[in-house]
């Protein structure tokens, strides 16, 4: 009986102890996660977040900020990797190849459209234009379904580029979802 209530007692201390080391050490990770509970994409929000230094510090316009940068930089990858895929269909001749590179260069555009609808939302972020912000990023991700579908539409499946047009517009619904907070 006193060992139960002595048990009892030490498992109550703990709680306690563990409620008030909860509550003092909500920083930046506890926003972090807190924030990307409102995204669909928990675990790529996170390591996208987590990616940047910065974000164990930043309040949610600083983490606005580092989400909208990293797509930026996922953005501008796209651009190089596409670049490159289309000069190396431009260098092989083929019946199939022309409109693979007219594909392409369309993604290389849309691709260019989203990292300067980004860059602008990062501006928008700095005025706290937060509808604007919304408005831009919803841009940048229907650019990236529109190069996704112009590549479908002629292989008839996913195209190579399934994967990282995928991660690009799951970047984009993140910061949608982030600016939605504001
Ligand atoms: C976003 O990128 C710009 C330009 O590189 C930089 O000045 C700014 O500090 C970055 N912000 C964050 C939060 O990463
Ligand atoms: C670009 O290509 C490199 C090398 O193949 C790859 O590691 C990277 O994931 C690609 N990036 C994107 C955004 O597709």
């Amino acid at each position: 009986m006193r060992t139960a209530s002595s048990k009892v007692r030490l498992l109550l201390s703990v709680i306690l102890i563990f409620s008030i080391t909860g509550w003092s050490v909500s920083d930046g990770q506890d926003l972090i996660a807190a924030t990307c509970k409102q995204t669909l994409y928990f675990d790529v929000c996170v390591s996208l977040l987590k990616s940047d230094p910065r974000s164990h510090t930043a309040d949610l316009q600083g983490l606005l900020a580092i989400s909208l940068n990293q797509t930026i930089a996922q953005g501008q990858q796209m651009i190089g990797n596409l670049t490159a895929l289309k000069d190396h269909v431009d260098h092989v001749s083929g019946e199939d190849d022309s409109y693979v590179a007219a594909c392409l260069n369309d993604c290389l555009v849309e691709y260019s459209d989203a990292v300067e609808n980004l860059r602008q939302s990062l501006e928008a972020l700095g005025k706290e234009e937060y509808e604007h912000v919304n408005d831009l990023v919803s841009a940048a991700m229907t650019d990236s379904g529109t190069c996704e579908d112009g590549l479908e539409e002629e292989t008839g499946h996913f195209s190579p580029l399934w994967d990282s047009n995928d991660y690009f517009w799951k970047l984009c619904s993140i910061s949608l979802a982030i600016t939605k907070l504001f």
